[in-house]
């Protein structure tokens, strides 16, 4: 069988008054992504080639959201929003030449699957001209309802110019359509609006494909995973499904998460095998953990590497660049940033390490700084392997510390510790006897 092509077009037109917002609907983000960008990617893993966008006026970023996603993008301005019919015709320059399929999503519908996608098209393969997606539901009220007939969906009634018996219908539209790219811009450009809304309703094509004798079927798919954000509180609930599928996801994988409802996942994060995640970690994005690491409790990380058997926490945090190679541990109120910590090595109380390379094996002692910025610039501080730095050590960039060097603790280190040496600023210790004994006793007479 040859391969279908697909193009998608994602409508997001709405700015979305319900979020009050300065920025659009679609690049309020859930688990550190835009959602449109989640639909695009969505889109691309079901197989789309080509992404066309439908923006409202000023909405450049939205386009540079899906950008950093893919480059093969259209964008079109819908400066009057007149119905989604009328803002998929937006984009009617892409649908000339049309691929095989064409899936419309919606940017605000950030959980749509790739699989549910493919099922669609799947549809389309078999012969469907339209297959639309519903999901079954308690509060069908605001929704378009599917009306099915002998397997065949005949009509998709808006919620406003349906009758009272098509109101009890609870299988409802999500709004995401795939078409038959070939009778597709027919269909839309005889899209009237004359209904309660004076819209130009895509979901008419289903009634319009009908009467010319093409097929049109429904899928079904879970009421969370198609769930439209419109408000801050729909952005939690949608935020919420996401975090409970990436726990169970990594759970399924062979992570052991301590306490699942505490642990917090990007978009991308990457968890190995035997991984111990303990309770309240939050990850942000760009994460990579190899399989036997630990995270302990309270940490937090973001663009970091985790290799395997490195230990990790509690309470610490790892911010973008810090790569933590095998064995290696970071521990209590510890922060590294922008960082390779060798194999082995330990940073375990009270640190921050950034701009530095920590060689193998090395011991960074309690309250050990890499004074990195001057205030205009940053500097790097190069740690050699199995360099031992003594307690409460400023290391100001740049900075060496040789191989096997040994920090006294309480330096200040401005110049380059010689391998094997002992190096350290130190104000020499003065003992005055019996000093605090006479102080004492001045004080307790007057
Ligand atoms: C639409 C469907 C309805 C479905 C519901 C699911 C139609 C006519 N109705 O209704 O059957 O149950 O979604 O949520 O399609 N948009 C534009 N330009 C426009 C209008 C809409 O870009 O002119 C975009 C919006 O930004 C949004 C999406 O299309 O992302 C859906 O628009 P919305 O106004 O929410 O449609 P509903 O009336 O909710
Ligand atoms: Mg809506």
């Amino acid at each position: 069988m040859t391969q279908r092509t697909c193009q998608a077009i994602i409508l997001a037109a709405g700015q979305g008054t319900r979020m009050k917002s300065s920025k659009p609907k679609v690049l309020h983000q859930v688990a550190h992504l835009p959602m449109v960008s989640h639909v695009a990617k969505a889109a691309l893993e079901s197989g789309c080639q080509k992404l066309s966008l439908v923006v409202g006026p000023d909405m450049e970023e939205v386009l540079q959201a899906v950008q950093a996603i893919h480059k093969n993008v259209q964008s079109h301005q819908q400066i009057e929003r007149l119905g989604t019919a009328h803002a998929v015709l937006a984009a009617q320059d892409d649908l000339r030449v049309p691929m095989d399929d064409v899936i419309v999503l919606y940017g605000d519908t950030p959980l749509i699957q790739e699989q549910t996608i493919t099922q669609m098209r799947d549809a389309l393969a078999k012969g469907a001209d339209i297959a639309v997606l519903g999901f079954r539901t308690d509060n069908p009220a605001p929704y378009g309802r599917l009306l099915e007939e002998n397997g065949q969906l005949v009509a998709i009634r808006e919620a406003k110019d349906a009758s009272e018996d098509e109101k009890k219908i609870n299988f409802c539209n999500a709004g995401i359509m795939a078409f038959a790219g070939k009778s597709m811009l027919d269909l839309l450009q005889k899209i009237d609006n004359k209904n309660a809304q004076q819209e130009y309703y895509l979901t008419d094509a289903v009634e319009l494909a009908n009467q010319a004798g093409l097929s049109v079927v429904a899928l079904e798919a879970d009421e969370a995973e198609v769930q439209g954000v419109n408000s801050r509180q729909e952005l939690a609930s949608v935020e919420a499904t996401f975090q409970s599928h990436a726990r169970l996801k990594a759970m399924t994988e062979g992570a052991t998460l301590s306490d699942p409802q505490t642990v917090y996942f990007a978009h991308d994060t990457q968890i190995g095998r035997d991984v111990l995640i303990e309770q309240n970690v939050v990850f942000g994005p760009g994460v990579q953990v190899a399989d036997n690491a630990t995270i302990r409790a309270f940490s937090h990380l973001e663009g970091a590497r985790v290799a395997s058997y490195c230990v990790i926490g509690p309470y610490a945090r790892l911010r973008p660049g810090a790569f933590i190679e095998e064995k290696a541990k970071i521990g209590n109120f510890c922060e590294v940033k922008k960082a390779v910590v060798d194999k082995g090595a330990k940073v375990n109380h009270l640190s921050y390490i950034g701009d530095a390379h920590v060689g193998e094996k090395a011991n960074i002692g309690a309250g050990t700084i890499t004074c990195n910025y001057d205030g205009f610039n940053k500097f790097k501080t190069e740690i050699g392997a199995g360099a031992f730095i003594g307690s409460n050590s400023a290391l100001v960039a740049p900075v060496i510390i040789e191989e096997g060097a040994i920090v006294g603790a309480g330096s200040v280190i401005t110049k380059t510790a010689k391998a094997n040496s002992l190096t350290l600023t130190r104000a020499k210790q003065m003992s005055l006897a019996n000093w605090a004994a006479n102080f004492r006793e001045k004080n307790s007479k007057s």
